[in-house]
């Protein structure tokens, strides 16, 4: 744990970082994935939370678009901020803003093997996915810089998808190895699934994600949420509202189980619809209703950052600024502890220069 100091008190709250890449708006799986345990562990006032905007990570598989990224920056922090993430108790900053979080990569690299970072599984998924000829030594380096992002913060507890564990577990081994190394500096992190580690798509795929389109995004309105829903895929072996029904791998119900705060009334649903005693109408009707009822207050906030672009401006400016310092304190200590402090009066003189 990290003691701080807060108005000259010293208090122990856990490190909590969450990191996501800028794709533009998040959508319901985000939601379940990660958004509702940051705000669970926010809310229980016993976490310090650092929530990042991974930029960085961004260029490792689209360099050409990096011009393009600023609008997507915008409008994940919008969400961020609309789901309920409260910026005066929490660090919300942009990873390209603290240039130390490099420095700390390029430290990292020199205790992870080259076969070791080949066979992180998500690397050959991109590899694969993405149609490359080969990995680019940034694309490599991506659980290095996720490492450094999360060790940085001298992060503990990070909350993540199940694609992403094999990214924390190189964290813990890069934190253990340096450990020994050079002598205790970080925390070995923990990482912490959300209720529906994977949402499945509107159209039954097993990941809801953007690159299929079968998303329901967080900034949707009314009149889109209806539609998606009314065109969901359900159970393909029913033909007739009076056919027995499946739940299982049943993405409306799931949906029901992740989002209808009204459990009587989904075990209703679900009783009736397994004895085919209920319409997909009526039960994707009830979806509606619920999903509309959990997006509401989501949009108002939404509509409210909107109308206050300079308001998200501050909040980057102070979130990066308060990660920057952070950043500067790990790495003197990561670099004291490695011994890269000769010439200590020159390293002063020169740091001037950027200061
Ligand atoms: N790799 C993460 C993703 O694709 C994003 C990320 C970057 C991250 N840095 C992080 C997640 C640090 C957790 C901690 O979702």
């Amino acid at each position: 744990m990290n003691a701080q100091r807060t108005n000259g008190k010293v208090t122990t709250k856990k490190r909590l970082l969450t990191g996501l890449r800028p794709t533009g708006k998040f959508h319901l799986g985000n939601y379940v994935g990660t958004f509702e345990k940051d705000l669970e562990l926010l809310n229980s006032g016993e976490y310090e939370c650092f929530f990042l905007i991974a930029d960085l990570h961004s260029l490792t598989t689209g360099y050409e678009t990096a011009r393009l990224i600023g609008d997507d920056i915008r409008e994940g922090l919008l969400d961020f901020l609309a789901v309920g993430i409260d910026p005066s108790k929490s660090t919300l900053y942009v990873q390209s803003l603290i240039p130390e979080v490099s420095e700390l990569l390029l430290l990292f690299t020199m205790l992870v093997s080259v076969p070791r970072a080949q066979r992180i599984p998500t690397l050959k998924e991109q590899v694969r996915d993405l149609k490359l000829e080969s990995a680019s030594l940034g694309l490599l380096n991506y659980p290095v810089l996720q490492a450094a992002d999360i060790l940085m913060v001298r992060g503990e507890v990070v909350p993540v998808g199940k694609d992403q564990m094999s990214h924390i577990e190189l964290t813990r081994e890069i934190a253990r190895r340096f450990n020994q190394l050079y002598g205790e500096v970080f925390p070995e992190p923990e990482g912490l699934s959300g209720r529906f580690p994977v949402l499945p798509g509107t159209d039954g795929k097993p990941k809801m994600s953007k690159s299929i389109g079968n998303t329901i995004m967080l900034s949707d309105d009314a009149e889109s949420v209806r539609r998606k829903v009314m065109a969901m895929y359900t159970d393909p072996t029913r033909l007739r509202a009076t056919d027995p029904g499946h739940i299982k791998g049943n993405p409306v119900f799931v949906y029901h189980d992740a989002f209808n705060p009204n459990l009587d009334e989904v075990q209703d649903l679900k009783s009736r619809y397994t004895k085919g005693k209920v319409g997909d109408v009526e039960v994707k009707q009830k979806l509606v209703a619920a999903l509309n009822a959990f997006l509401d207050p989501i949009r108002e906030r939404r509509a409210e950052y909107e109308r206050q672009p300079g308001l998200l401006e501050d909040i980057i400016a102070e979130g990066s600024r308060r990660a920057r310092l952070e950043a500067r304190e790990t790495l003197e200590l990561t670099r004291e502890a490695m011994g890269l402090n000769y010439f200590p009066r020159a390293r002063q003189r020169v740091q001037e220069v950027g200061a």
